[in-house]
Protein backbone atom coordinates (compact mmCIF):
# COMPACT_ATOMS: atom_id res chain seq x y z
CA UNK A 1 0.00 0.00 0.00
CA UNK A 2 0.98 3.93 -0.77
CA UNK A 3 2.70 5.95 2.26
CA UNK A 4 0.22 7.55 3.91
CA UNK A 5 1.01 11.34 2.78
CA UNK A 6 -0.38 15.43 4.04
CA UNK A 7 -2.33 15.08 0.52
CA UNK A 8 -3.46 11.75 1.70
CA UNK A 9 -4.53 12.85 4.82
CA UNK A 10 -6.75 15.44 3.17
CA UNK A 11 -8.50 13.43 0.99
CA UNK A 12 -9.38 11.39 3.96
CA UNK A 13 -11.26 14.37 5.36
CA UNK A 14 -12.95 15.09 2.14
CA UNK A 15 -14.02 11.09 1.83
CA UNK A 16 -14.79 10.97 5.59
CA UNK A 17 -12.43 8.18 6.12
CA UNK A 18 -11.63 7.92 9.59
CA UNK A 19 -7.96 8.50 10.30
CA UNK A 20 -6.53 6.00 13.00
CA UNK A 21 -3.07 7.04 15.22
CA UNK A 22 -1.15 5.64 17.82
CA UNK A 23 2.21 6.44 19.56
CA UNK A 24 4.98 4.16 18.97
CA UNK A 25 8.64 4.61 20.48
CA UNK A 26 10.90 1.73 18.88
CA UNK A 27 11.56 -0.88 16.29
CA UNK A 28 9.76 -3.68 17.06
CA UNK A 29 6.22 -1.81 17.70
CA UNK A 30 6.46 0.17 14.53
CA UNK A 31 6.51 -3.10 12.50
CA UNK A 32 3.94 -4.03 14.29
CA UNK A 33 1.61 -0.91 14.31
CA UNK A 34 2.85 -0.45 10.52
CA UNK A 35 1.76 -4.26 9.52
CA UNK A 36 -1.36 -3.49 11.09
CA UNK A 37 -2.69 -0.69 8.92
CA UNK A 38 -2.61 2.21 11.38
CA UNK A 39 -2.21 5.65 9.44
CA UNK A 40 -0.38 7.70 11.21
CA UNK A 41 2.58 6.91 13.70
CA UNK A 42 3.24 9.58 16.07
CA UNK A 43 6.64 9.54 18.10
CA UNK A 44 5.13 10.89 20.84
CA UNK A 45 6.92 12.84 23.55
CA UNK A 46 4.81 10.82 25.91
CA UNK A 47 8.04 8.80 25.34
CA UNK A 48 8.95 10.50 28.20
CA UNK A 49 5.90 9.10 30.49
CA UNK A 50 5.69 6.26 29.36
CA UNK A 51 9.62 5.06 27.66
CA UNK A 52 11.75 7.04 30.68
CA UNK A 53 9.59 7.13 33.72
CA UNK A 54 8.90 11.07 33.70
CA UNK A 55 5.91 12.26 35.65
CA UNK A 56 5.75 14.93 32.89
CA UNK A 57 6.97 15.27 28.84
CA UNK A 58 9.49 18.17 29.86
CA UNK A 59 12.52 16.64 30.28
CA UNK A 60 12.71 14.83 26.98
CA UNK A 61 15.28 16.15 25.05
CA UNK A 62 15.86 16.56 20.72
CA UNK A 63 18.63 13.48 20.93
CA UNK A 64 15.90 11.48 22.48
CA UNK A 65 13.38 12.30 20.05
CA UNK A 66 15.92 11.58 17.46
CA UNK A 67 16.66 8.45 19.00
CA UNK A 68 12.85 7.28 19.22
CA UNK A 69 12.08 8.76 15.51
CA UNK A 70 15.12 6.93 13.80
CA UNK A 71 13.96 2.96 15.35
CA UNK A 72 10.36 3.85 14.34
CA UNK A 73 11.10 5.14 10.93
CA UNK A 74 13.53 2.26 10.59
CA UNK A 75 10.38 -0.02 12.00
CA UNK A 76 8.14 1.36 9.46
CA UNK A 77 11.12 1.00 6.29
CA UNK A 78 11.40 -2.70 6.85
CA UNK A 79 7.54 -3.53 7.63
CA UNK A 80 5.17 -2.11 4.39
CA UNK A 81 6.38 1.22 4.66
CA UNK A 82 2.31 2.40 4.62
CA UNK A 83 1.94 4.24 8.18
CA UNK A 84 3.32 8.86 8.18
CA UNK A 85 5.02 9.18 11.00
CA UNK A 86 5.15 12.16 12.76
CA UNK A 87 7.82 13.50 15.21
CA UNK A 88 6.68 15.49 18.51
CA UNK A 89 9.18 18.61 18.69
CA UNK A 90 10.27 18.33 22.75
CA UNK A 91 9.71 21.51 25.38
CA UNK A 92 11.67 24.66 24.63
CA UNK A 93 13.22 23.29 21.10
CA UNK A 94 10.58 25.49 19.50
CA UNK A 95 9.22 28.06 22.10
CA UNK A 96 12.19 30.21 22.14
CA UNK A 97 12.28 31.77 18.55
CA UNK A 98 11.59 30.96 15.27
CA UNK A 99 15.23 30.54 14.30
CA UNK A 100 16.06 28.45 16.99
CA UNK A 101 12.75 26.34 16.03
CA UNK A 102 13.44 26.02 12.62
CA UNK A 103 17.13 24.77 13.55
CA UNK A 104 15.66 22.07 15.88
CA UNK A 105 13.09 21.03 13.19
CA UNK A 106 15.67 21.25 10.56
CA UNK A 107 17.54 18.74 12.76
CA UNK A 108 15.09 16.34 13.66
CA UNK A 109 13.68 15.94 9.90
CA UNK A 110 17.35 15.59 9.12
CA UNK A 111 18.29 12.96 10.76
CA UNK A 112 16.26 10.37 9.57
CA UNK A 113 13.26 9.91 6.94
CA UNK A 114 10.04 11.12 9.25
CA UNK A 115 7.42 12.85 7.21
CA UNK A 116 6.45 16.01 9.73
CA UNK A 117 7.14 17.49 13.20
CA UNK A 118 4.05 17.94 15.89
CA UNK A 119 4.03 21.30 17.88
CA UNK A 120 2.01 22.48 21.00
CA UNK A 121 -0.35 26.14 21.00
CA UNK A 122 -1.87 27.91 18.87
CA UNK A 123 -1.47 32.01 17.37
CA UNK A 124 1.78 32.55 19.70
CA UNK A 125 3.49 29.55 17.68
CA UNK A 126 1.89 30.58 13.82
CA UNK A 127 4.66 32.23 12.68
CA UNK A 128 6.73 29.40 14.13
CA UNK A 129 4.73 27.06 12.29
CA UNK A 130 4.34 29.14 8.81
CA UNK A 131 8.32 29.10 8.75
CA UNK A 132 8.62 25.44 9.30
CA UNK A 133 5.95 24.82 6.69
CA UNK A 134 7.28 27.35 4.49
CA UNK A 135 10.84 25.35 4.11
CA UNK A 136 8.82 22.51 3.37
CA UNK A 137 8.50 20.64 6.91
CA UNK A 138 4.80 19.45 7.79
CA UNK A 139 3.70 20.17 10.63
CA UNK A 140 0.85 19.11 12.84
CA UNK A 141 -0.56 21.31 15.37
CA UNK A 142 -2.03 20.30 19.19
CA UNK A 143 -5.13 22.09 21.19
CA UNK A 144 -6.34 21.57 23.96
CA UNK A 145 -5.14 19.90 27.11
CA UNK A 146 -0.97 21.02 26.04
CA UNK A 147 1.03 18.51 28.21
CA UNK A 148 4.32 20.62 27.72
CA UNK A 149 1.93 23.44 29.85
CA UNK A 150 0.75 21.30 32.19
CA UNK A 151 2.38 23.13 35.31
CA UNK A 152 0.70 26.78 33.47
CA UNK A 153 -2.73 24.28 33.61
CA UNK A 154 -2.24 22.71 37.48
CA UNK A 155 -4.33 19.61 36.27
CA UNK A 156 -4.92 17.35 33.54
CA UNK A 157 -8.56 18.29 33.39
CA UNK A 158 -10.60 18.38 30.66
CA UNK A 159 -9.88 21.81 28.71
CA UNK A 160 -11.96 24.76 27.11
CA UNK A 161 -15.28 24.02 28.98
CA UNK A 162 -15.84 27.56 29.43
CA UNK A 163 -16.80 29.96 26.51
CA UNK A 164 -13.96 32.25 26.28
CA UNK A 165 -11.50 29.23 26.45
CA UNK A 166 -13.54 27.38 23.83
CA UNK A 167 -13.70 30.60 21.58
CA UNK A 168 -9.59 31.15 21.74
CA UNK A 169 -9.14 27.29 21.07
CA UNK A 170 -11.15 27.88 17.98
CA UNK A 171 -9.01 30.81 16.66
CA UNK A 172 -6.10 28.63 17.49
CA UNK A 173 -7.38 26.31 15.17
CA UNK A 174 -7.92 28.46 12.23
CA UNK A 175 -4.59 29.90 12.98
CA UNK A 176 -2.89 26.50 12.85
CA UNK A 177 -4.69 26.29 9.32
CA UNK A 178 -3.56 29.52 7.98
CA UNK A 179 -0.17 29.10 9.07
CA UNK A 180 -0.04 26.16 6.99
CA UNK A 181 -0.54 23.00 9.56
CA UNK A 182 -2.17 19.67 7.88
CA UNK A 183 -3.48 18.60 10.95
CA UNK A 184 -4.60 19.58 14.15
CA UNK A 185 -4.71 16.99 17.28
CA UNK A 186 -7.09 18.41 19.19
CA UNK A 187 -6.92 16.84 23.71
CA UNK A 188 -9.08 16.63 25.82
CA UNK A 189 -12.11 18.90 24.95
CA UNK A 190 -15.89 18.40 24.92
CA UNK A 191 -16.84 16.56 21.97
CA UNK A 192 -19.01 19.59 20.62
CA UNK A 193 -16.20 21.83 20.65
CA UNK A 194 -14.31 18.99 18.90
CA UNK A 195 -16.90 18.92 16.61
CA UNK A 196 -16.96 22.69 15.59
CA UNK A 197 -13.76 22.97 15.49
CA UNK A 198 -13.86 19.83 12.48
CA UNK A 199 -16.36 21.47 10.65
CA UNK A 200 -14.75 24.76 10.46
CA UNK A 201 -11.15 23.31 9.06
CA UNK A 202 -9.99 22.42 6.23
CA UNK A 203 -7.12 19.79 7.57
CA UNK A 204 -8.46 17.10 9.51
CA UNK A 205 -8.94 17.18 13.35
CA UNK A 206 -6.94 14.00 15.22
CA UNK A 207 -8.97 13.71 19.00
CA UNK A 208 -7.99 12.22 22.04
CA UNK A 209 -10.64 12.41 24.62
CA UNK A 210 -12.53 14.74 21.78
CA UNK A 211 -15.51 12.40 20.88
CA UNK A 212 -15.87 10.85 17.59
CA UNK A 213 -16.57 13.49 15.43
CA UNK A 214 -12.70 14.47 15.25
CA UNK A 215 -11.73 13.19 11.35
CA UNK A 216 -9.43 10.96 13.46
CA UNK A 217 -8.91 10.03 16.99
CA UNK A 218 -4.49 9.00 18.16
CA UNK A 219 -4.03 7.40 21.62
CA UNK A 220 -0.98 6.53 23.22
CA UNK A 221 -0.16 2.34 22.65
CA UNK A 222 0.88 1.48 25.87
CA UNK A 223 -2.71 2.56 27.00
CA UNK A 224 -4.45 0.46 24.73
CA UNK A 225 -1.83 -2.72 25.22
CA UNK A 226 -2.86 -2.21 28.58
CA UNK A 227 0.48 -1.78 30.13
CA UNK A 228 0.20 0.57 31.98
CA UNK A 229 -2.07 -0.77 35.39
CA UNK A 230 -2.78 2.80 36.98
CA UNK A 231 -3.88 4.61 34.25
CA UNK A 232 -7.07 4.09 33.19
CA UNK A 233 -8.93 7.85 32.17
CA UNK A 234 -11.92 7.83 30.77
CA UNK A 235 -10.93 8.28 27.09
CA UNK A 236 -8.79 5.43 26.28
CA UNK A 237 -9.77 1.86 25.37
CA UNK A 238 -8.07 -0.76 26.39
CA UNK A 239 -8.00 -3.19 23.80
CA UNK A 240 -5.67 -6.37 25.62
CA UNK A 241 -4.28 -6.86 29.04
CA UNK A 242 -0.62 -6.95 27.96
CA UNK A 243 0.64 -6.20 31.85
CA UNK A 244 -1.05 -9.41 33.06
CA UNK A 245 0.24 -11.12 29.54
CA UNK A 246 4.28 -10.02 29.98
CA UNK A 247 4.05 -10.60 34.09
CA UNK A 248 2.67 -14.08 33.72
CA UNK A 249 5.22 -15.06 30.90
CA UNK A 250 8.25 -13.77 33.41
CA UNK A 251 6.91 -15.10 36.30
CA UNK A 252 7.03 -19.23 34.20
CA UNK A 253 10.52 -17.90 32.85
CA UNK A 254 11.65 -17.61 36.58
CA UNK A 255 9.98 -20.83 37.47
CA UNK A 256 11.33 -23.05 35.32
CA UNK A 257 15.03 -21.62 35.89
CA UNK A 258 14.51 -21.97 39.14
CA UNK A 259 13.14 -25.98 38.77
CA UNK A 260 15.97 -26.78 35.96
CA UNK A 261 13.18 -27.58 33.33
CA UNK A 262 14.45 -24.50 31.13
CA UNK A 263 16.55 -25.17 29.04
CA UNK A 264 15.73 -28.90 27.96
CA UNK A 265 17.70 -31.04 25.99
CA UNK A 266 15.69 -29.32 22.47
CA UNK A 267 16.89 -25.69 23.50
CA UNK A 268 20.68 -27.04 24.26
CA UNK A 269 23.56 -27.88 21.91
O1 LIG B 1 2.94 12.60 23.03
C1 LIG B 1 1.87 12.05 22.69
O2 LIG B 1 1.67 10.83 22.84
C2 LIG B 1 0.83 12.90 22.10
C3 LIG B 1 -0.50 12.27 21.77
C4 LIG B 1 -1.20 11.75 22.97
C5 LIG B 1 -1.35 13.17 20.96
O3 LIG B 1 1.06 14.05 21.89
NA1 LIG C 1 2.98 14.86 22.76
Amino acid sequence: AAHVTTRRLLDMKQGKEKISVLTAYDYTMARILDRAGVDVILVGDSASNVFAGHSTTLPITIEEMIYHAKAVVKGVQDESNRAMVVVDMPFMSYQISGDEALRNAGKIMKEHECDALKLEGGMIIADTVKRITDVGIPVMGHLGLMPQSIYKYGSYKVRAEEEREADQLLEDARALEESGAFAVVLEKIPSALAAEVTRSLTIPTIGIGAGVECDGQVLVINDILGLNREFHPRFVRQYADLNTVIEDAVKSYVHDVRERSFPSADESY
